[in-house]
């Protein structure tokens, strides 16, 4: 036989020779889910691994994460009900607690990397990401209140801005805005690619800003009025501004047009289930990609793992991997500390 290519994997060696993808803990971003407290460590049943945590327990959690080579956060606020409303007003509070946590661990780690999501759900009590009127998400009028979001981060110490909130021609508007006030330094690794997927479930739960069930819970509070409630037709997913799984080519659009808008990082989003989304963004464009790896995926590998049917740090390693080789050069993930320390260990077996 001429051809054995077996040859080239009988030893650990020669698999690490012709090895084509690397994962290190230096590619990862953790997100983290802050809230009002001290000493808070809030267990999240479909992500055994992370926690819902107040300031004093996050800077533990970033130190850790800097520790094992993980240098990126990515922040969310969990917003009480009480604060929410139609527009999302708590979202530029100069000392909100999204604005307080940035400062703080900014404060305390001035070298890790800040990244904060830029979008109305966790604030507003309408749970869209823009203005919703009539049962319709009203585009240009949200720029104003993501500009007005992403400068209290900017001026709270933030590296990058995210905007996951798919509105058109935000890239441009939020570059314009920070400039404008001199934080030309601020990036934005802007949501490019953002399916509107099933996926998001465990997330929604945690900040409870899904649209379906969050204008029941806060009539039930009654903390919103009849009338208003009325006039404002809910509107019960976000299909209107988050693309249409089925399309590919809908993705290098944005993605070419966040470019030409001035984005620093584009982001597909889910990654596992969009692969060729990333392989095929990575050829159109000379921006760094990034890909995150939602909730419902990761609580799938979890579940299937609590089953016994595989085992969760074997089949989290395989998906980064998988992710990393179809393009993406940065993934954002809630088990970024177990696959770090994971990595820590292969490496510290050489044989
Ligand atoms: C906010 C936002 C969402 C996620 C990240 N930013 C939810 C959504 O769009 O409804 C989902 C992340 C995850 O599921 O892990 N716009």
């Amino acid at each position: 036989m001429l051809k054995r290519p077996r040859r080239n994997r009988k030893s650990k060696a020669i698999r690490n020779l012709i090895k084509e993808t690397f994962v290190s803990p230096e590619d990862l971003i953790l997100p983290l889910f802050l809230k009002e407290g001290k000493n808070i460590k809030e267990p999240i049943s479909a992500l055994p691994d992370s926690f819902v945590l107040s300031l004093d327990e996050a800077l533990k959690v970033v130190k850790k994460a800097l520790n094992l080579g993980v240098s990126g956060v990515l922040l969310f606020p969990q917003i009480e009900f009480q604060l929410k409303d139609p527009m999302a007003s708590e979202s530029w509070n100069e000392d909100g607690l999204l604005q307080r946590g940035i400062r703080e661990i900014k404060n305390a780690f001035p070298d890790v990397l800040i990244f904060s999501d830029v979008a109305m759900d966790p604030y507003s009590s309408d749970g869209h990401d823009g203005i919703l009127k009539k049962g319709k998400i009203c585009n240009d009028e949200t720029l104003e209140i993501l500009a007005r979001m992403a400068l209290s981060q900017a001026r709270a110490g933030v590296d990058f801005i995210a905007p996951s909130d798919m509105m058109d021609g935000r890239v441009h508007f939020l570059r314009k805005a920070l400039d404008e006030e001199g934080f030309t330094e601020v990036g934005i690794l802007s949501y490019s690619a953002k399916y509107a997927s099933s996926l998001y479930g465990p997330f929604r739960e945690i900040l409870k800003s899904d649209p379906k069930i969050l204008k029941e819970t806060l009539q039930k509070k009654k903390s919103i009025g009849e009338k208003k409630n009325a006039l404002n037709q809910s509107l019960k997913d976000k299909k209107t501004y988050q693309m249409d799984p089925s399309n590919q080519r809908e993705a290098l659009r944005e993605g070419i047009l966040d470019q030409e808008e001035g984005a620093d990082i584009l982001m597909v989003k889910p990654a596992l289930f969009y692969l060729d989304v990333i392989y095929a963004l990575k050829r159109e464009t000379t921006l760094p990609i990034a890909a995150y790896l939602v909730s419902g995926e990761e609580a799938m590998i979890y579940a299937a793992s609590k089953k016994g049917l595989l085992d969760s740090n074997a089949v989290l390693m395989e998906a980064i991997t998988a992710i990393k080789r179809a393009g993406a050069d940065m993934i954002l993930t809630y088990s970024a500390l177990k696959i770090a320390k994971e990595i820590h260990n292969e490496s510290s077996t050489i044989t």
